[in-house]
């Protein structure tokens, strides 16, 4: 009988990508030149095709788990904007993905703001099967199209004097019911440090399950720390901020006791009120153990050698 001898990187069949988005890419590569010079098509049919289509998967990253069904990845959501509870993908639906501008200021050497269509001509996107893990002991393993953070550092020019990076989300009031809730300190900011952000693995996503960010995912445009609580990973980036003193986050500022700058992933360090050994499957609702920086020691742990004296798991 044949066996097949599964490859470190290969996922097992539970967890490959579904058949219409293996089709999509093929019909991809035939039309590719088209897709990649849609600048002038609406951000959706830009999206829907460039996001999914002409990426291919990097298998450097592979999850080791099954994906999340898409349908609870797009349907249990962190998105305080737009109210506390985890149902707003409806109400998501009305910030407006297009046209998208993202701007670059602070400590760069010239303050630009570029338009989404023209940035994705200017990097180059691949496909990346995450996991994410929240710091409320949930995760899910999706798959994102998008690109490393270290191409729009080279875009955005900043000055060897920038030592910390500002992802700020979008902000508007007409059709986010969340900013009303004043005590809170919008608009939504995370950030890190410039050797952070330039790590391979820090990524924009434009893209998920092959098709364009959805609204409450975080579209059009969104920041991923995979190796950090969920709350580092900004929904809806309109500016990037690059500055010479440490940034306080959206949930430092509210909680700092609670949430801090670093948030890398421990399970041996708990939240002051919950243990963080373990996380629930979205989907499955399995419950599985927590790995140090979400299972990518290797690729982030020497970011932290020279870090002393501080909790980097807060
Ligand atoms: N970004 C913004 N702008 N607003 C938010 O409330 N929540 C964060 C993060 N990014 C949040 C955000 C938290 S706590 C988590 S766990 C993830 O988004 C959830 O991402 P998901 O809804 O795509 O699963």
């Amino acid at each position: 009988m044949p066996v097949h001898i599964r490859r470190g990187w290969e996922l097992p069949e539970a967890a490959v990508t579904p058949e219409h988005f293996v089709l999509g890419r093929r019909k991809a590569a035939l039309g590719l030149g088209t897709i990649l010079a849609a600048g002038a098509l609406g951000r959706s049919a830009l999206a829907q095709d460039a996001a999914g289509l002409a990426a291919m998967r990097n298998p450097r990253f592979e999850p080791g788990r099954a994906l999340t069904p898409e349908k609870d990845a797009t349907n249990y959501n962190n998105y305080y904007e737009f109210g506390t509870s985890k149902n707003i993908a409806s109400a998501a639906q009305r910030l407006p993905q297009s046209p998208w501008t993202l701007k670059f200021d602070g400590l760069v050497e010239k303050e630009q703001e570029i338009g989404l269509d023209d940035l994705l001509k200017r990097v180059s996107l691949e496909e990346r099967v995450l996991r994410h893990r929240c710091v409320e002991a949930w995760a899910m393993t999706v798959p994102w199209t998008g690109f490393p953070v270290s191409q729009l550092l080279k875009i955005a020019a900043p000055l060897s004097s920038a030592r910390y990076v500002v992802f700020e989300t979008a902000a508007d009031r007409s059709v986010m019911p969340g900013l009303r809730q004043s005590w809170y300190p919008w608009p939504y900011k995370e950030g890190c440090t410039i050797a952070e952000a330039g790590n391979e693995l820090c990524f924009m996503a434009v893209g998920l399950y092959g098709k364009a960010v959805p609204p409450q995912n975080g579209g059009p445009m969104r920041v991923l720390f995979p190796w950090k609580y969920g709350f580092k990973s900004a929904k809806a980036i309109r500016r990037i901020t690059f500055t010479d003193k440490r940034p306080v986050s959206f949930w430092e500022k509210l909680q700092s006791s609670e949430y801090g700058f670093w948030a890398n992933v421990n399970p041996e360090v708990p939240h002051p009120r919950w243990s963080q050994a373990r996380e629930r499957l979205l989907g499955s609702g399995e419950q599985v153990p927590t790995k140090l920086f979400n299972g990518y020691g290797e690729f982030v742990s020497s970011l932290y050698t020279d870090v002393k004296g501080e909790n980097l798991y807060l």
